[in-house]
Formats: structure tokens, sequence, C-alpha cells
């Protein structure tokens, strides 16, 4: 786990951050863990107003949204300078559909919190120029000044975003096709229909996702335990996107007991963050 010599020097992250490359933070629970999330993106915007921030969708970072509610009410937190920038989108769903992540995302955080008209994007997967429309996605996140914090959780293939496995890891913005697996995974937010469920989506690339500032991947639950374990401990590979983490120099991948359970180095990480200087944050 020690920082390779060449992320040192290329990042100089090396007087920042202590010597791990993926981060790992083992939570007793996914509210623990959500609480952390949301107090990490919280401190974000108390920083830095303008930040521009990457939504994910799925079931996995709804605590965190939450989380981020809740601190907006308490007048912790304010998203009115901010910008957002969803990770995906099904092809072919009408923007108002209950299941198009952009209505997902505008239901789950946008509209709950005070960010501005407009601030908040995601690929057009109704566009009649596919293409063009993911083009256009990712000049727009350039155009903001690119992301500074992605929230990100995990397929239990190892796909991140909608990059399924053998997904490039340069990748760019484009359009991809589920595979069996991720659309039966996905089937129950479309009343367990798998036929309901699209075949294309549009997605962040992992390219794309690895310009973010700072990734930080969740994920909950036993059924996530060999896609996390091969997200931190695997080799780099394409057949499992999560993987590209690890070219990263700044991704925190904060997971419960159960979703940590197949970590060979599960409790060094634990000693890791507990012994982490206080001021570093995740
Ligand atoms: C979908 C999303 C991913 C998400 C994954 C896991 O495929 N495109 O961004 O990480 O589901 O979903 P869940 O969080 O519900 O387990």
């Amino acid at each position: 786990m020690t920082l390779a010599p060449e992320i040192v020097s290329l990042t100089g992250t090396h007087c920042r951050r202590v010597e791990v490359v993926v981060e790992v933070v083992v939570v007793p629970s996914k509210n623990d863990g959500s609480e952390l999330a949301g107090g990490a993106i919280a401190d974000l915007l108390n920083r830095k107003p303008t930040a521009v921030l990457g939504l994910a969708t799925g079931s996995t970072p709804l605590g965190v949204y939450d989380d981020l509610v809740r601190r907006y009410e308490a007048g912790e937190v304010s998203f009115a300078q901010a910008k957002g920038f969803a990770l995906d989108e099904y092809v072919g769903l009408p923007p108002n559909h209950p299941e198009s992540y952009r209505a997902v995302i505008k239901r789950e955080i946008a509209e709950r919190v005070d960010f501005a008209p407009d601030s908040v994007h995601g690929p057009d997967g109704w566009a009649s120029d596919i293409p063009a429309a993911c083009a256009a996605y990712e000049e727009a996140i350039v155009a903001a000044g690119g992301i500074d914090l992605q929230i990100l959780g995990v397929g239990t293939d190892g796909h991140i975003g909608f990059n399924e496995p053998i997904s490039s890891l340069a990748s760019l913005t484009r359009i991809k096709t589920l595979t069996e697996q991720t659309r039966e995974d996905n089937a129950r937010f479309f009343d367990d229909d798998l036929a309901q469920v699209p075949t294309h989506v549009l997605t962040q690339g992992v390219g794309t996702i690895l310009r973010a500032g700072h990734l930080v991947l969740l994920a909950w639950g036993e059924n996530k335990a060999e896609a996390v374990r091969d997200t931190v401990e695997g080799p780099i590979t394409s057949m499992i996107p999560s993987t590209a983490l690890q070219l990263h120099p700044h991704a925190t991948v904060v997971v419960d007991e159960a979703a940590a359970s197949a970590l060979a180095n599960r409790d060094h990480y634990k000693w890791t963050y507990a012994n982490k200087p206080a001021w570093q944050g995740i």
C-alpha cells in the first residue's frame, strides 16, 4: 500500500496524505459512512462554495443525500453556488420518467437543497444525436472547471457509473450496453420487470471519473464485498472498472463491515484510519 514514487512526485500529495493510494475507511454502519461522506462534501462546500459535485444514483448514496439535506436544513452548508453533474443516464427514458437518473437526482438531492436552477446536469439519454450529447456533456464538465468530488457506488460486477466490464480505463462520456447482471440488479426500480429496464445508457467514462479531484466510493452490505475487494486489492483491469480507482491520487472507499468482509488487509486499513492525522479528513 505504499504510494508509488511516481504518483507522489506527479501529484505532490505526499505532504497532504498518509501513504495509501486507495484509502479504505471501514465504518460500523451505512449511516456512519453516509455521515462521513456528507461531512466531507459539506467541508468542501464550506471551503469552496462554487465546488462541482459528481452525483451518483443507485441506492448506495441515498443516505449521503439525506445527510446533506439535514446539514442544509441546519444551516451548515449551502449549494447555492455549487454545480452538480450526474454520472450516468438511461438511454430512451423521457427526462420526466421517474426512474430516469435526471429525475432521481432531482428528487433525491437537487430539489431538497438550494442548488440554483439549471446548476445540476446529466447526460441527455433522450437526445436524438447521442454522440453529440456525450461530447457536450464532457465539455460542460470541463467548462465548469471539472468535478471536485465525485460520489460513486459500485455494481456487483465492479462497474462504476455505467462503465461495465471491458470499459476502457481512458474512456470519456459515451453510450454503453448494460450487462444482463446490471439489468437484473436494476429491475427493482422498474417494478421487477426486466423488460422495462433499458438496454443502453450514457455514462461518464472511467477517464472522466479519474479527472475528478477526489473520488469517494461507497459500498454497503455483503453483496458488495467481492467488488470492494477487487476494487482495492485486485489487479487493475478493465474487466473490473472500479479498479481504476487505484490510478487516482485521492480515492477514498467507505465501506461498512459487511462490504469490507472480503478485504485481506482489513485490519491494516482500520489501523491506518484510526491513526490518521485528524486534519487530513478523508
Ligand atoms: C447503477 C448505477 C451505479 C451504481 C450501481 C449500484 O448501475 N449506474 O452508479 O453504483 O447501480 O447500485 P446500488 O447503489 O443500488 O447498489
